[in-house]
C-alpha cells in the first residue's frame, strides 16, 4: 500500500524543492553508481553526463516496475533489479559512489547496510545521501519519538527518529553534510529534517 502511495504522491515533493536536492545529491559523480532503495526512480534524471552507468537495486516490486520504466528515458544507462542494502547483487569494491535518498529510514539494520555499501565501493569511493534524520531541536525530537510509535506502521517501515549522520560517520569520512527542513514549509511534518552530504570510504 506504501508503494502505491509513493509512487502517486512522492513526486508531488519535487516540485517543493526535491528536485534541486536531487541535482545537488548527484552532481559531480563520475563513473559506476549503485543507487540502493530506488523507489520509482526520482533521481534517475539527475544523474551528470560524467556517470558510465547506474545500477539501482528496489526490492519492492510494484516500484521496482515503475523505476525499470523510469530508467529508459534516463540520461545516462540504468539498470534497474533486485536486491536488498544488506544484501546488494554486487562483488566487493565493483562501485565508484553508493546513492541513497530517503533508505536508511527503513532499512531494518543500518550498521549492517553501511558495511555492505563500504563492501561494495572501491577505497575513495564516495557514499552520496539525502535522508530524514532525528532533529537537533529536544523539543521537536520528542515529537518524532511519538510519531514513531505509529510512523512505520503506516509508511511502509520508515523510521523518523534515526541518528543516521552519527551512524554513517561510523564507517565512513563524512565530508560535506548540510541539515535543512525539507519541505521548507513542513512545519509539523516528523520526517522534515534531512541531512544532504558526501562521505568516503578511506580505509581498503
Ligand atoms: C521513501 S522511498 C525513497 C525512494 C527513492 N530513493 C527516492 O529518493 O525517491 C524508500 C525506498 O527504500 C526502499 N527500501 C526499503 N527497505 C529497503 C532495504 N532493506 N533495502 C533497500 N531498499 C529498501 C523502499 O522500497 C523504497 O523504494
Amino acid at each position: 500500500m506504501f508503494a502505491r502511495y509513493f509512487a502517486r504522491c512522492g513526486a508531488r515533493n519535487e516540485e517543493r524543492g526535491g528536485r534541486e536536492a536531487r541535482i545537488e545529491l548527484l552532481a559531480g559523480l563520475s563513473g559506476r553508481v549503485l543507487e540502493v532503495g530506488a523507489g520509482t526512480g526520482l533521481n534517475f534524471p539527475h544523474y551528470p553526463a560524467s556517470v558510465r552507468e547506474v545500477v539501482a537495486v528496489e526490492p519492492e516490486p510494484y516500484l521496482r516496475e515503475h523505476a525499470t520504466r523510469t530508467a529508459a528515458a534516463a540520461p545516462v544507462p540504468v539498470t534497474v533489479t533486485d536486491g536488498t542494502a544488506a544484501e546488494l547483487p554486487a562483488a566487493d569494491a565493483e562501485f565508484d559512489a553508493v546513492v541513497i535518498s530517503g533508505v536508511l529510514c527503513s532499512v531494518p539494520g543500518v550498521p549492517a547496510a553501511l558495511a555492505e555499501f563500504s563492501r561494495v565501493l572501491r577505497p575513495g569511493g564516495e557514499l552520496r545521501f539525502w535522508e530524514h534524520v532525528r532533529s537537533r531541536d529536544p523539543l521537536f525530537a520528542g515529537f518524532q519519538l511519538v510519531a514513531d510509535l505509529a510512523w512505520p506502521h503506516l509508511m511502509g517501515g520508515c523510521h523518523v527518529q534515526r541518528e543516521t549522520l552519527a551512524e554513517i560517520g561510523r564507517v565512513f569520512t563524512v565530508e560535506t553534510c548540510r541539515g535543512f527542513r525539507f519541505p521548507a514549509s513542513a512545519v509539523l511534518s516528523p520526517p522534515a529534517p534531512r541531512i544532504l552530504g558526501t562521505a568516503r570510504k578511506t580505509g581498503s
